[in-house]
């Protein structure tokens, strides 16, 4: 049985203090729900996060670097994450590859830091619109699970996420049809399975991502192989995610 993981990408947004309060509110709302439950503030926030000591809810960050420590201005370590209390950690967000250029093999140096310091990677892949309407989104999306994910021994799949994520989903409004993206992700999950073994296959969890809201995330969780959900827009008010949470 795969445990289902709901996380919030803040992304720019929320001061320290903002985060705290958010976090507390959470904390209480989703006390007894089954499903792992994450949380990705800005870097500026992990640490006053971190030291409320929660107990539901987990720490995630939004980026790294592949390098340990040294002369890269303005970048974040695995080992700075680690310290101050992050387990999770989002790879390859289509906002870093859009946005900074992030490529597959960039952000396969990424994973590898991460996984080789502890922490659980979510890599995000994902179509645009036009790769979708040249009905190239498997081609796409699996290349971007393999390279993303090459080179990780098969021992740490297990604590590998990987979030699906169509572009044109991403703070649209637009979701993808439950069973489209269910199909999708059942296309990752066999690819991993390739990679590695079917049984590693069947325990890496999967989640969907684009505009996942409370009305609107039974739709993706009842599906086969969605194990979860990576919540953008909808993570910023504690109620809305606990509403997603409690699906
Ligand atoms: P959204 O963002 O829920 O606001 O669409 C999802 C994401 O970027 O992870």
């Amino acid at each position: 049985m795969r445990t289902p993981i709901i996380a919030g990408n803040w992304k720019m947004n929320k001061t320290v203090g903002e985060a705290v309060e958010l976090c507390r509110q959470l904390e209480k709302e989703v006390a007894d729900s089954p499903v792992e439950v994450v949380v990705c503030p800005p870097f500026t926030a992990l640490s006053a996060v971190n030291a409320l000591g929660l107990e539901k809810v987990k720490l995630g960050a939004q980026n790294l670097y592949f390098t340990e420590k040294g002369a890269y201005t303005g970048e974040i370590s695995p080992g700075m994450l680690v310290d101050v209390g992050c387990e999770y950690v989002l790879v390859g967000h289509s906002e870093r590859r859009e946005l900074f250029k992030e490529d597959n093999q960039l952000i396969n140096k990424k994973l590898l830091k991460a996984v080789e310091f502890g922490l659980k990677p979510i890599l995000c892949v994902g179509e645009t619109l036009e790769e979708r309407q040249a009905g190239e989104t498997e081609k796409v999306v699996l290349s971007q699970v393999r390279e993303g994910l090459a080179g990780v021994e098969a021992e740490k799949i297990p604590s590998v996420v990987i979030a699906y994520e169509p572009i044109w989903a991403i703070g649209t409004g637009e979701t993808s049809d439950g069973e489209d993206a269910n199909k999708v992700i059942s296309a990752i999950r066999r690819a991993v399975g390739e990679m590695y073994t079917p049984e590693l296959g069947g325990k890496v969890r999967i989640q969907y991502g684009g505009s996942v809201k409370p009305g609107n995330v039974a739709e993706f969780m009842e599906q086969s192989d969605i194990d979860g959900a990576l919540v953008g827009g909808a993570s910023l008010k504690a109620s809305d995610f606990a509403g997603i949470v409690k699906f």
